[in-house]
This record gives structure tokens, C-alpha cells and sequence, in this order.
């Protein structure tokens, strides 16, 4: 359990790291501002929120248990409800156990057991990083194909999404793309055998069958947490952060663990034409590090342009661990780098567009503007402090950048939501989740997104812990 020491002492980021272990329905939150009138839908998010399994603590923020929270809007009111999703690692983490390897928390058992888990179907399925709608369905995901489906108005758990196909895989990305001419949800999986493979595949809205895009060999898979869509391409980043298969299977480490960094290989990113599935090429890069792609693009000369976060290498995630009181840290440098591919003759070039500031958790108007070129790109970001604590919107045509902060205040990622008949690409509001660790309570924050500026915020009843990725749902 957490001690009476950390739960009296966080009045700062590591509040968020607290478990929140009641579940709650609040039909009006305080709200002061104005929140503008055609905002009638819901900010669904979900985020890990239990942390103390037995008498254990999870060992990274990644491992937490996961909880759907949902901001309702109506006539100026905004509603609250909290749910744990109903999981497999729910149930046995309420019996006190771990019985499913996470991303870096092991579950303790036998060799036999661990390898018996890597080679079959015993992966966490705690779906705690971002949510997806396949046709009329909800998902909530984690990086094992295991997506948990549930009810976007009252967070009930529906059960595993099933897929009715024969693709194998033991890892996937919580970031799949959504393809609109096709309506189909765009991912990734791995899968892990002496002849390991990645496998791009669409799932067509209504159908949980899902279509082989293209396939790839690969001898030593990296772990990948996102990837990049343009127009006419899919964009595999391989940083070189590698695991061996036949290792994981044997290691008795957890997960993560069993990824190397070598600095040596480079990072390759492996471009796939989404028509035909033909691999394009493989375009060679320095070292980097990244979770989350920002956007992918052809420019008319048939350049393919990829915006990432980049790290110089993987020590954000060491930083992530937990210790009795909040994570290790600290966060360490980021850029958004726009990575330039000319195709034909394999050069790749890149520039930074952020100037040393340091962003995650990029959000653009992804409905419009996801593979083509844009303007704007949204972010949560520190500045040289152990965790974010503002919000940052970049012009990544002329570098303008405009902040949201406020003392003693955290944010989560910011979420863009367009206001219907608006063409300016910025037209709609910024939705975020803000720690208030002075307040130990959590409210959602309503920025103007043209001009950054705070339109409204509703209180919520307690601290929500940080969480990662959401999604806006309209009415
Ligand atoms: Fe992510």
C-alpha cells in the first residue's frame, strides 16, 4: 500500500501517482468560465489508477491498473464518472495477485509459467494506454493485441474484442491510425518466433477480421509504441532499441527489460506503400528514440515527410519507474524532429521544429489534418521541472508557440476538438486534464485553441491520476 508518508507528503506531480480507488458518478461538476455551447459530447480518457497489487506496488507508470474517466457535456454542465475497466489483470489484481506480465512489473512465477505466457496468449491485457473506435465499438488498448471493448456512455467493460482471423502477434501499438477512405482502423503487430515478423493490417469498421496490408521479417523486433501514416504510405520507425525473441522467451526478466539498446544499428525507418503493401525501402538515420509519431505526409516532389517526438535515447523509460513516492526521473530532453525522405534517391535528412523545448503527447486535428500538411500541433511540456506542467501549442510552419500554465499545475495530454463549421485549423477548444496537486483534486481544463487562452474548467472530486491518451466522442 502506499504509506501514510507519501499519501500526506504529495502536493506536488507525484500526487499523480497516487492510486484512486473509488469509482464515482457526479451528474455536475463546479465549472467556472464559460464552456462554449456546441460542446455536447464527452472527453473519455483512460488512465492507469491503481498502483498497489497485494502487497505489491507496480513497478512502472505503465503498469498501473486501468480506468476509464469520462467528462460529459450538456447545456453548459459538464458530468463525471470513473470506471475501472473490467479486465482479466483487473479481476486478479483484486484477488491480490499478478498473474500476467505487464510492461515492466513481473508476475513472479516459474520459468515454465513465464515462457508458457510469452509463447501463448498470457500477456497482460490491461488496457490502460488509449481508446479507439472501431465502427460503433470502443476499445481500450495496451501494446498486446488484447483490446478490452467497452460502453463510452456508462464505462461498463463489454469483454475482449475478439478478432475472428488467424494473424498471429504478441505485441501491438495502442496507436492505431484510422484510414477514412476505407473506414478502417490501421495498427501493427509483432509477432515472436525464430522468425519473428511485423504484420500492418486494417480492420474495416464492423468486422473484427482484420486485413493483411503487408508483412515484414524481422530478426531482432524494436519496440515500437506508434507509428506514422501519410497519404500513400505506412511508416515503420525501427529505433534501436531491439529485443531477442528467443532471450525474452527465456529471461525471466519483464518485458521491457529484454529490449537492448545498441546505439551502433542506427534507426531504420521501413516505409510500406498502403495500396499494395510493397516495402518502399528501408531509409537509414541516426540513433533516436520516440513513443508518439505526430503526423506523415507527401510533399508534391513525392518527399515523405514524418514528424516525431524524439528522444536521444530510451532513458525516458528508466525515468518512468516507480518508487514509493512517484517516478525516478527525471523526464530528460525531447524535440519534435521532422524527419525528410526523397524516396527514389534514399537520403534522409532532419530538423528540429521545437527549439530545445521539451513536448509529449502531441495531438493535432487529427480528422483533417493526419496525412497531409498542417499547421498545428498541440503538446504537454516541462521545462527543465521533474514532470510537465504546461501546455504547449507549436506553429510547425513558423516555429510561433503560445503556453498554458499555472502554479502548482500538471497537464495531460491536450486533446483538440474541432467546433463544428469552423475552417481555421485551430478553430475549437483544447480539452486536458490538469493535476491541481495545491488543490489535491483534478479539473478539466477548456482552452480556447486559436488563442490559447482559458475559456473554462470543472472541478472534479478528487485527483485522477496521470493518465495517457483519450479520445473526444461526439454526441
Ligand atoms: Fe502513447
Amino acid at each position: 500500500m502506499a504509506t501514510a508518508l507519501s499519501q500526506t507528503q504529495a502536493t506536488d506531480h507525484r500526487l499523480g501517482f497516487q492510486s484512486l480507488d473509488e469509482e464515482v458518478a457526479v451528474d455536475r461538476l463546479p465549472v467556472s468560465g464559460e464552456l462554449p455551447p456546441w460542446l455536447t459530447g464527452a472527453l473519455v480518457r483512460v488512465t492507469p489508477a491503481l498502483f498497489e497489487i497485494g502487497d505489491r506496488r507496480v513497478s512502472h507508470w505503465f503498469d498501473g491498473l486501468a480506468m476509464l474517466n469520462r467528462f460529459g457535456f450538456s447545456d453548459g454542465t459538464v458530468s463525471y464518472k470513473s470506471r475501472f475497466l473490467d479486465s482479466r489483470s483487473y479481476r486478479d489484481a483484486r484477488e491480490g495477485q499478478i498473474r500476467h506480465g505487464g510492461f515492466a512489473t513481473d508476475p513472479c512465477r516459474s520459468l515454465f509459467k513465464r515462457v508458457q505466457a510469452i509463447f501463448s496468449p498470457g500477456f497482460t491485457d490491461n488496457p490502460n494506454v488509449n481508446l479507439a473506435r472501431v465502427g460503433e465499438r470502443y476499445i481500450a488498448m495496451t501494446e498486446t493485441p488484447l483490446p478490452v471493448e467497452f460502453d463510452p456512455e456508462t464505462l461498463d467493460t463489454v469483454g475482449h474484442f475478439e478478432f475472428a482471423d488467424s494473424v498471429r502477434s504478441h505485441v501491438t501499438t495502442a496507436h492505431p491510425h484510422h484510414d477514412r477512405e476505407r473506414d478502417e482502423l490501421v495498427n501493427y503487430v509483432a509477432h515472436f518466433s525464430r522468425t519473428s515478423e511485423y504484420v500492418l493490417y486494417g480492420l474495416p469498421a464492423g468486422s473484427s477480421t482484420r486485413r493483411v496490408i503487408a508483412r515484414m521479417p524481422v530478426r531482432e523486433p524494436a519496440y515500437m509504441h506508434a507509428f506514422g501514416m501519410s497519404g500513400r504510405h505506412l511508416i515503420l520507425a525501427e529505433y534501436p532499441l531491439r529485443v531477442n525473441p528467443l532471450k525474452l522467451a527465456f529471461s525471466g526478466k519483464a518485458f521491457i527489460e529484454n529490449y537492448v539498446w545498441r546505439p551502433e544499428l542506427g534507426t531504420k525507418l521501413q516505409v510500406f506503400d498502403r495500396e499494395t503493401g510493397a516495402h518502399r525501402g528501408t531509409y537509414e538515420t541516426d540513433a533516436f528514440f520516440c513513443f508518439h509519431h505526430v503526423n506523415a505526409f507527401e510533399r508534391e516532389s513525392g518527399e515523405l515527410v514524418i514528424d516525431l517526438v524524439a528522444y536521444d535515447d530510451p532513458s525516458v523509460i528508466d525515468a518512468l519507474y516507480l518508487d514509493e513516492h512517484g517516478p525516478r526521473g527525471p523526464l530528460g530532453r525531447t524535440e519534435l524532429r521532422r524527419y525528410s525522405i526523397d524516396l527514389d534517391a534514399g537520403s534522409v535528412s532532419w530538423e528540429a521544429l521545437t527549439g530545445g523545448h521539451d513536448v509529449e503527447l502531441p495531438r493535432i486535428d487529427y480528422g483533417r489534418r493526419n496525412t497531409c500538411d498542417y499547421e498545428f500541433a498541440y503538446f504537454a511540456g516541462w521545462g527543465g521541472g521533474r514532470w510537465i506542467d504546461r501546455l504547449v501549442k507549436l506553429n510547425v510552419r513558423d516555429g510561433a508557440r503560445s503556453e498554458w500554465s499555472a502554479p502548482d499545475c500538471y497537464p495531460g495530454e491536450p486533446i483538440f476538438v474541432r467546433e463544428p463549421g469552423k475552417d481555421s485549423e485551430d478553430g475549437g477548444v483544447i480539452l486536458s486534464v490538469v493535476l491541481d496537486a495545491a488543490a489535491r483534486r483534478s479539473f478539466l481544463l477548456v482552452l480556447d485553441a486559436g488563442s490559447f487562452e482559458e475559456l473554462a474548467r470543472a472541478e472534479a472530486p478528487h485527483h485522477i491520476p496521470f493518465g495517457f491518451h483519450g479520445d473526444y466522442m461526439r454526441s
